[in-house]
């Protein structure tokens, strides 16, 4: 094949991720993370993050081109990932990239992250329908994208949380019901053995003139923190799987049924779920509930691909050159707080 091997370097939040990708395909990759440097703060250190980077890039890289049986000689193009994101772990990444790009002589692109979420699950189920609705549920966000083509158009937000991100509220209830940080997979778990209809946690902005495609989930959170305050107060044990399960429920029924409703709307045959969160049990059983009586083909990447990671950019670069993109210059900036 004519297109080179595109490494790509994702350093946005706690996850050193790299992955070598070329014609759609994933080549290798390896992902380092800092989050148990972060577990006794209850949250991700922007500076812990940024020094972890630092330390993992270089390593990482090698490990990527181990598991792809490939040599630095072999990579084609750079791409990383600008914004949005931590500026001080963006920066690791980005001043990274730039070395491998000047000393590899090679060129540099710079990626959106939700481009990138986007873009990971090409890389299992090949290329995007065009016109798909994206469903994007991470810690850091929680939007309703419809995406064209990911090289050539812009992506369009249908909409956002106004608040809280799904998986923000996950993991500051799981803190509240005293479960291990990271929160999403601990009330995954624990819901196993509860009732979802314990306790009626209320469905944020799913009212008739709330905007269809809004989320907000600050109202959840607060009120599983009162029902957790209710129950202790009464001198009761909490029921904390009843509670996970409840909460789990609410935050899958407000995320799918948002998500189905995109689709109808814009009468579009395929949903994507994306983001550490589509990894939870109850949004993929329920997603692929509603997908199947709604007649939308349903994709969602494998959860390797679905936290951050580095394929997904190398995803993103390999899409840009396919497509004839122009490179960024080797000065290009870091964009924190990048618009989509
Ligand atoms: O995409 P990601 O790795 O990083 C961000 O860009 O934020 O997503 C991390 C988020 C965390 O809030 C974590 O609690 C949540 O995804 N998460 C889950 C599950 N696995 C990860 N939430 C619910 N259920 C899970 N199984
Ligand atoms: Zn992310």
């Amino acid at each position: 094949s004519a297109s080179p091997i595109v490494l790509g370097i994702e350093s946005s939040c706690d996850e050193t991720g790299v992955g070598l990708v070329r014609d759609g395909r994933l080549l290798g990759h390896a992902v380092s993370t800092s989050i148990a440097e972060h577990v006794r703060f209850g949250g991700v250190v922007p500076e812990i993050a940024a020094r972890a980077h630092v330390h993992a890039v270089t390593p990482t890289v090698r490990a990527a081109l181990e598991s792809a049986g490939l040599r630095r000689g072999d990579i084609g193009a750079v791409a990383v990932t600008t914004g949005p994101g931590l500026a001080t772990a963006l920066q690791v990444g980005v001043a990274a990239a730039k070395g491998f790009a000047l000393a590899l002589d090679v060129p540099l692109y710079g990626v959106h992250h939700l481009a990138g979420h986007v873009a990971a699950d090409t890389l299992e189920h090949g290329p995007l329908p065009d016109p798909s609705v994206v469903l994007i549920v991470s810690g850091g966000h929680t939007s309703l994208l419809l995406v064209r083509d990911l090289a050539r158009d812009p992506i369009v937000h249908l909409g956002d949380t106004l608040d809280d991100a799904a998986g923000e509220c996950f993991d500051k209830v799981a803190r509240v019901f005293g479960l291990p940080y990271p929160g999403g997979p601990a009330i995954d778990r624990a819901a196993r053995d509860g009732d979802p209809d314990s306790v009626a946690f209320p469905r944020g902005l799913t009212g008739p003139r709330d905007d269809p495609y809004a989320f907000s989930f600050s109202g959840l959170k607060s009120a599983a923190a009162r029902w957790a305050e209710r129950v202790r107060a009464q001198g009761a044990e909490l029921p904390v799987a009843d509670g996970a399960a409840a909460l789990q429920e609410a935050v899958a029924d407000v995320l799918t049924r948002k998500a189905v409703a995109a689709c109808r709307a814009h009468d579009v045959r395929t949903l994507v779920v994306v983001g550490g969160v589509a990894a939870n049990s109850r949004v993929r059983s329920l997603a692929a509930e509603r997908c199947a009586a709604a007649g939308i083909a349903l994709r969602v990447p494998p959860p390797r691909l679905c936290t951050d990671n580095g394929a997904m950019i190398a995803a993103v670069g390999d899409l840009l050159i396919r497509a004839g993109a122009a490179p960024a210059p080797l000065d290009v900036s870091i964009d924190p707080s990048a618009p989509l």
